[in-house]
């Protein structure tokens, strides 16, 4: 029996962003453990392992954790599910805005901590991606939840990798524009949507899963050994400026 080597953790792993990483791990031949309160496509799979669960459950997010097997050369944490509303700020709901800190913060919070703790009590070494977004870089109308939590999770980005880079535990942020995934996808049939991307960016191009996947691979890769802390904004340029 071969010993287990590469093993990822991702969140979120059922749809978008998520799934394009599962697929993207399991070439890369690590044993994937995706982690979703929707089942996936890949449960089957000889190297995934699909763990159905509410990850605002945070006693069974942690607990999953302890359980877990980990791996002599990489472990991956790629903390990917999280929501976002749509509405005024007039109208935002404390229970809205708990629901996406509860998800987009706190579980990362909790799953980060979780996985590393169990990396220094194992000696293991690993990584972990959180999906932040430009929405954690600046501000966006009708997002006031969405905005405050993403740049949270760019806050304790930087925690977790203050705290655990002793252990030669590496902690980093994707922070992508718009990406085409169920999320987003009605932004594609509506042309004055479309459009507003468009003009948005400064690089005339739609982004993809893909242009993720290979970022968190980067990410994890011992090609970035001295990287830690850091946010890789992926985003056709949405963040450089305001087009006049
Ligand atoms: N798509 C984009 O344009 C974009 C841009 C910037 C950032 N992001 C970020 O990327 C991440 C993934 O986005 P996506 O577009 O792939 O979204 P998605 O809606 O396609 O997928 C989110 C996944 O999270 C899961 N999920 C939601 N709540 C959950 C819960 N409580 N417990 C367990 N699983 C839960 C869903 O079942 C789903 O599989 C999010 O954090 C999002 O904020 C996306």
């Amino acid at each position: 029996m071969h010993s287990l080597t590469h093993k990822a953790f991702i969140t979120g792993a059922s749809s978008g962003i998520g799934r394009a990483l599962v697929s993207a791990f399991l070439a890369e031949g690590y044993q994937v453990s995706g982690i979703d309160r929707s089942p996936s496509v890949f449960e089957g799979e000889a190297a995934y392992q699909h763990h159905q669960l509410d990850i605002t459950d945070s006693i069974s997010l942690a607990a999953l954790f302890e359980a877990a097997d980990y791996a002599e050369t990489n472990n991956v944490l790629l903390n990917c599910a999280g929501t976002r509303e749509i509405c005024s700020i007039a109208d935002l709901t404390l229970a809205q805005w708990e629901n996406v800190f509860a998800l987009n913060v706190t579980a990362s919070f909790v799953a980060g901590r979780a996985f590393c703790q169990e990396l220094v009590k194992r000696q293991c070494p690993g990584n972990v991606v959180n999906m932040a977004s430009v929405s954690g870089l600046m501000g966006e109308p009708d997002r006031t939840a969405y905005v405050a939590s993403k740049h949270a999770v760019i806050g304790l980005t930087k925690q977790l990798a203050l705290e655990y880079g002793k252990h030669l535990i590496r902690v980093n942020a994707i922070a992508p524009g718009v990406i085409r995934t169920p999320l987003t996808e009605s932004y594609y049939h509506d042309a004055t949507q479309l459009e507003k991307i468009q003009r948005g960016q400064f690089l005339p191009v739609l982004g993809e899963t893909s242009d993720i996947t290979g970022a968190a691979l980067y990410l994890t890769s011992l090609q970035t050994r001295f990287v830690t802390g850091s946010t890789l904004v992926i985003d056709g340029g949405w963040t450089l400026g305001k087009d006049l």
